[in-house]
């Protein structure tokens, strides 16, 4: 594939869509938040009313649901669901853990797996997600495995929280994120697990800037 990706895994709470944000942004390249069209199906389910126990529904909802990522300089990107804004909806932890449950279904990744690799365009891509090297894009070329101890992801989620006037418990954050890991990496399909051939990055005591500096300088400097 003459198109080339930067695939940047694993849990949540690493640092992956601020990492992979600002890599595409160096690189000029576009970025996929994978996880972001799980937490979109999500939510349009449960606008419709169907439970994340019904899979055949759920692909269907994947399938027929418009996700619109419209970016915007040096801020998140604002998401459209069947173009209704839902940017913080889609951020919730009930989003989240909704988005952990439906992705252990494997009818539902099926319904996503065109969609995602529909990102791939010139003049390159940067995506963020659980399998983004081990299933979806498994001939990139750079592949990185993102994590840090789950205290530490639960303390950076915490920060991010109470920044934006959400008043959570760190203790119930940590619970939750060592919940999310298990069901993620347990799973039977597409299992969080590093690439065979990505670089492992265990950013528990980097800074961001360093974490980004790091997965740069991986890359070849014609990117
Ligand atoms: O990365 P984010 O926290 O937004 O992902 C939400 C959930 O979506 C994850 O807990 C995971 O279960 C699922 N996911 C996935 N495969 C991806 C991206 C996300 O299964 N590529």
């Amino acid at each position: 594939h003459a198109v080339p990706v930067v695939t940047i895994d694993g849990p949540a709470g690493a640092g992956k869509g601020t990492v992979s944000r600002l890599v595409a942004q160096a690189l000029g390249w576009g970025y996929l938040d994978s996880g972001a069209l799980y937490r979109a199906v999500g939510i349009a389910a449960s606008w419709e009313g169907i439970g994340l126990d019904e899979p055949e529904n759920l692909a269907a909802c994947a399938a027929r649901t418009d996700i619109k990522f419209v970016t915007q300089q040096h801020e998140e990107p604002k998401i459209f669901v069947n173009e209704k804004e839902a940017t913080a909806e889609i951020r919730s932890e009930l989003a989240g853990s909704m988005a952990s449950a439906l992705a252990a279904q494997p009818l539902v990744r099926q319904a996503l797996v065109a969609l995602q690799r529909g990102f791939r365009q010139p003049p390159g891509l940067v995506a963020d997600g659980r399998d983004m090297g081990t299933v979806i894009f498994p001939d990139a070329p750079y592949k990185f495995f993102l994590t840090a101890s789950p205290l530490e992801r639960a303390q950076r989620r915490y920060k991010q929280l109470m920044e934006k006037g959400v008043s959570v418990k760190l203790d119930a954050l940590l619970h939750e994120i060592v919940a999310r890991d298990e069901r993620d990496a347990n799973r039977a399909v597409a299992p969080l697990k590093p690439a065979d051939d990505a670089i492992v990055i265990d950013s528990t005591s980097m800074p961001i800037d360093a974490v980004i500096g790091q997965v740069l300088s991986a890359l070849p400097p014609r990117f």
